[in-house]
């Protein structure tokens, strides 16, 4: 089992899309195991993007990212962190597949409406981020695991 974080951006709460975005992970069968709606402080987002500190679209990342709320979401499932950046599509929602998040609900390169995290490091580095207090993620076991997977062969 992997975990991974997702973000809802501002546009994605502006545009009333955070129920159909939700629906799309809860719907393939990912644990929701964290979810918080915040407008996060500046050094979290500037912590949460360092690694494109130095790239020309870093201040407007991190500009637009604080201009209004975000959704930090934590999904638990097998191989979560591609199953998640599959299901998100493309970082330019222009040319993302028909079926993707990005590629039904969007147009923008910038206004992309979910950051998913993408690798193992990235996501412990930001889940412990976004989800640092104690009792923020919770553990449960959803009563249809054993139709979601075939528990024997993949979860052993
Ligand atoms: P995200 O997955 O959140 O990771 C970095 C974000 O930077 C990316 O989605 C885009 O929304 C944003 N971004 C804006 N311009 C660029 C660019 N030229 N290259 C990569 N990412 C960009």
């Amino acid at each position: 089992m992997e975990r991974t974080l997702v973000l809802l951006k501002p546009d994605a709460v502006q545009r009333h899309l955070i129920g159909p975005i939700l629906t799309r992970f809860e719907q393939k069968g990912l644990k929701l195991v964290g979810l918080k709606l915040r407008r996060f402080p500046l050094e979290t987002i500037q912590k949460h993007y360092s690694d494109h500190a130095a790239k020309p679209f870093y201040k407007n990342l991190v500009s637009f990212m604080t201009s209004g709320p975000v959704v930090a979401l934590a999904f638990d499932g097998k191989d979560a962190i591609s199953v998640v950046r599959t299901l998100v599509g493309k970082t330019n929602a222009r040319e993302a597949a028909p079926g993707t998040i990005r590629g039904d609900f969007g147009m923008s390169f910038s206004n992309n409406m979910v950051h998913a995290s993408d690798g193992p490091e990235a996501a412990a580095k930001e889940l412990a981020l976004f989800f640092a207090e104690e009792g923020d993620l919770v553990d449960w076991e959803p009563v249809d695991l054993g139709w979601t997977y075939n528990v024997d062969e993949e979860l052993a």
